[in-house]
């Protein structure tokens, strides 16, 4: 079988972790992708930093706008970050070029989802993000696959594994914010500029996605309500301890009569709730479906491994062709017919 060519930029926390995955369990990813998956360039910004991995096999790419245009890429991995810049650039690059493109970067896909996905259908190809909502939890596929006949009213969980693990830290060990959130930096959970972690913008990044696929609706991040974390003390978490409750970051949408909601804030969850129990860097996500009932996704949600476990199962897919959705986001065609839909209940 032919082997699925790739290139990966962004060799961080995520793309080190792609590599790590692909290499470990190479054998078994390509039994069940079909073929053989195999890494040809890869490109960072800095091309002697020691990234703890063995890169010398590979081509190293100054220029990433050169990669859209080669004939042995087949698909581009994109793990920069970042709404525009050249992550954007990539992405509309490869997409126009007919190469499918899979991202982990939520901040892109919630400003430019559905200019991208336009452009991916278009062109015929997959646009694949699985990683860029709660990392190795599979609720991209979940969503639109798993819960495809549903009805969904309600969709909501805890989305950043960065403000989970200082939170449930400071409550258990009582440590302060700062000495929290910088093991969390270390550990690799925490975005490039961390205010977008502490401040809920990431969750409502991912609540934005998350809300579009669950609804239908045009992906709509300006609309999410936002309060992150940032003031949150130790006092606070002892007060809501002593009443009953713990203090999650949640995100969630709902799609009712008086059009779209979402929210992400501090919130006070009772203790027999599962998400009060949802600890560390693992995320959750609830989704309520009128013939599935409550559908409970967890697991970790942050981290080089999670992500890229998350990032290859999408490698997996396109290597199979098998794209879900073919065109991942709700684009013109399916949002007119959504409306329409509505219109007539
Ligand atoms: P890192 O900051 O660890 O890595 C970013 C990588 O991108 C680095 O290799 C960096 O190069 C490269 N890079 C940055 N700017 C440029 C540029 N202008 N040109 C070329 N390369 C560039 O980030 P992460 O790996 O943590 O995150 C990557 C993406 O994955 C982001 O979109 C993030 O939101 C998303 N994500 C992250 C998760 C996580 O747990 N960390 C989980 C889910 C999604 P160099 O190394 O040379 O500086
Ligand atoms: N910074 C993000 C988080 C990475 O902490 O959840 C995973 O998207």
């Amino acid at each position: 079988q032919r082997p699925l060519r790739l290139a990966i930029v962004g060799l961080g926390t995520v793309g080190g972790g792609v590599i790590r995955l692909l290499e470990t369990n190479s054998a078994l990813i390509a039994r069940r992708a079909g073929r053989p998956i195999e890494v040809v360039a890869i490109s960072a910004r800095d091309r002697s930093k020691d990234r703890g991995v063995d890169l010398s096999s590979y081509e190293w790419v100054d220029d990433m706008t050169t990669l859209a245009a080669r004939e042995d890429i087949d698909v581009v991995i994109e793990l920069i970050g970042g709404s525009d810049g050249p992550a954007l650039t990539l992405a509309r690059q490869c997409l126009a070029a007919g190469k499918p493109f899979v991202t982990a970067n939520k901040a892109m896909i919630a400003h430019h989802g559905l200019s991208l996905a336009t452009i991916a259908e278009k062109a015929g190809v997959a646009l694949k993000y699985e990683a860029a909502v709660a990392g190795g939890i599979p609720v991209i596929k979940g969503l639109r696959e798993g819960a495809a006949a549903n009805e969904i009213s309600r969709v909501y969980g805890i989305l950043n594994g960065t403000c989970n693990y200082i939170l449930t830290t400071m409550e258990k060990d009582g440590r302060g914010f700062d000495e929290v959130l910088k093991e969390a930096q270390d550990l690799g959970y925490a975005e490039a500029d961390p205010s977008f972690d502490i401040d809920g913008v990431d969750a409502a990044h991912k609540l934005s996605i998350l809300a579009s696929l669950a609804f239908g609706t045009e992906l709509d991040f300006a609309g999410v309500n936002i309060t992150g974390i940032r003031h949150v003390i130790a006092a606070d978490i002892a007060e809501a301890a002593a009443l009953g409750f713990r203090i999650r970051l949640v995100g969630m949408a709902e799609n009712g009569p008086a059009g779209l909601f979402q929210r992400v804030h501090p919130m006070l969850v009772p203790m027999d709730h599962p998400l009060a129990h949802v600890d560390g860097s693992l995320n959750a996500v609830v989704a309520d479906g009128n013939f599935v009932g409550r559908l409970f996704f967890q697991g970790r949600g942050a981290g080089d491994g999670p992500t890229a476990s998350a990032v290859v199962a999408d490698l997996i897919d396109v290597a199979r062709d098998e794209y879900g959705d073919p065109f991942a986001m709700p684009v013109a065609s399916l949002l007119a017919q959504h409306k329409a839909d509505a219109g007539k209940r």
